[in-house]
């Protein structure tokens, strides 16, 4: 049972220099935490929702003030002097506070630092690291990183239109070795980028966004890299973000990079044809949020080769998951804690999925902070994959290093990948 003396909110920057929520939060035993609300720059029609000030004279619109105040008064007047037994019943409580179906009351961008910070603060009481006060298991199997490298669409300002290009080194041994390889391809894309005159400025989630001819020609140059940084494909494999929704027109799929506008039938058919070429082991978002036609149809085309993805149309709803699952359309889920809104629902969305024996990757936004909070918990749910962006820079480093702490720290009680 644990006490709450204070929250605390203020405006505090994130990766792409805009504001977000940070909530400091006070047991009545004196130990204090701090956490951070993430934010992201594609548009989805799903998710819980974060407040934005709409006040044009600050931050360009995006200030953040009028969450951070729904923490300082209305949250903070509930829950001080209050005591919980857990954070599933804070949670359970500021969901009741709120009353609304999407939080819109309090918005999830004030609800989930505070979810998020108890956890913290109750684990620190417990002199307990978070993954354990989350979950204790004998063992740990820590995840496979699905690690960016190219960039593109609205995480980019190039003309390639695949959002995410990711590699996963399956074949380490530990967390550290995983990293150390990502690092080295990295460092030999930079190199083959520079030599063809491509740009080697890094994009939202920090990996490369050249202009190139198309999105096939990103998988090549990373195998190149691969290649140049003498592994092969049955050590790193390929991950894609494809982001459909963004792309998706009238009906249509318009790949303005490629001058292609495909209907759904053609745009599984380019996605086969890349599996079929490429070592591919998953596509998130192949097809937009509302094509379920689409979705069926690469479903049914895919499922058995690769991971098929749902981040839109699920947005870690725990209500959306059981409505879906029935029809099939994916055999994997993104987990994002601010498309939910707090600690618990994400948790059970992750049960959900494993019940249903879909995989779950943790995944972090494309604005970040330094907050670490996904990477304990991908170690405490044991989720197949976490995705947090590239490592060049500290926003999505900060993950890396945890994991790679967590990973000494459990020591023999732990091991990397499956
Ligand atoms: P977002 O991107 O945070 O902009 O939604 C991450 C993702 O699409 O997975
Ligand atoms: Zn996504």
């Amino acid at each position: 049972m644990y006490k709450i003396k204070n929250v605390y909110a203020r405006e505090v920057i994130d990766s792409r220099w805009n504001p977000t929520v940070e909530v400091e939060l006070t047991l009545d035993n004196g130990v204090k935490w701090i956490a951070i609300c993430p934010s992201w720059a594609s548009t989805w029609i799903h998710e819980a929702l974060e407040l934005r000030d709409w006040d044009s004279t600050r931050f360009l619109w995006k200030g953040t003030l009028k969450a951070v105040n729904n923490v300082n008064t209305t949250i903070k007047e509930n829950v001080v002097w209050k005591s919980f037994e857990s954070y599933r019943q804070l949670d359970k409580y500021l969901i009741e506070l709120d009353w609304t179906k999407n939080k819109s009351n309090f918005w999830a961008n004030a609800i989930l630092p505070v979810s998020m910070a108890f956890v913290d603060a109750c684990s620190k009481a417990e002199n307990k690291e978070i993954f354990e006060y989350v979950w204790e298991w004998k063992w740990y199997i820590l995840p496979y990183p699905m690690m960016n490298i190219i960039n593109g669409w609205s995480h980019a300002d190039n003309n390639v239109d695949i959002q995410e290009f990711m590699i996963v080194p399956v074949w380490a041994t530990s967390i550290k070795e995983a990293i150390r390889m990502w690092a080295e391809v990295f460092h030999n894309l930079k190199k083959i980028l520079s030599a063809k005159w491509l740009a080697t400025s890094v994009w939202d989630e920090w990996g490369y966004a050249p202009n190139l001819w198309s999105n096939e020609e990103a998988i090549q140059i990373i195998l190149e890299a691969i290649k140049k940084a003498w592994y092969t494909t049955d050590q790193i494999k390929l991950a894609l973000d494809c982001a459909s929704s963004e792309f998706y027109k009238d009906g249509k799929y318009d790949l303005a990079g490629e001058w292609k506008v495909l209907d759904y039938k053609q745009l599984v058919d380019f996605y086969a044809d890349l599996v079929e070429k490429y070592p591919i082991i998953s596509i998130e978002d192949g097809m937009a949020e509302d094509d379920f036609a689409g979705w069926k149809l690469l479903e049914e085309k895919l499922w058995k080769k690769i991971m098929t993805v749902w981040d839109d149309l699920f947005v870690t709803n725990i209500e959306r998951l059981q409505m879906w699952i029935e029809w099939d359309l994916a055999n994997s889920i993104l987990i994002k804690l601010n498309q939910i809104g707090t600690v618990s629902e994400t948790i059970d969305a992750v049960d959900l999925a494993t019940k249903n024996d879909m995989r779950s990757i943790i995944s972090h936004r494309s604005w970040e902070t330094e907050d670490t909070f996904i990477a304990d918990l991908a170690v405490a749910k044991n989720t197949w994959f976490i995705k947090t962006g590239s490592l060049s820079r500290t926003d999505r480093i900060a993950k890396y290093n945890r994991l790679i702490r967590i990973e000494d720290m459990l020591w023999d009680k732990a091991k990397y990948g499956r």
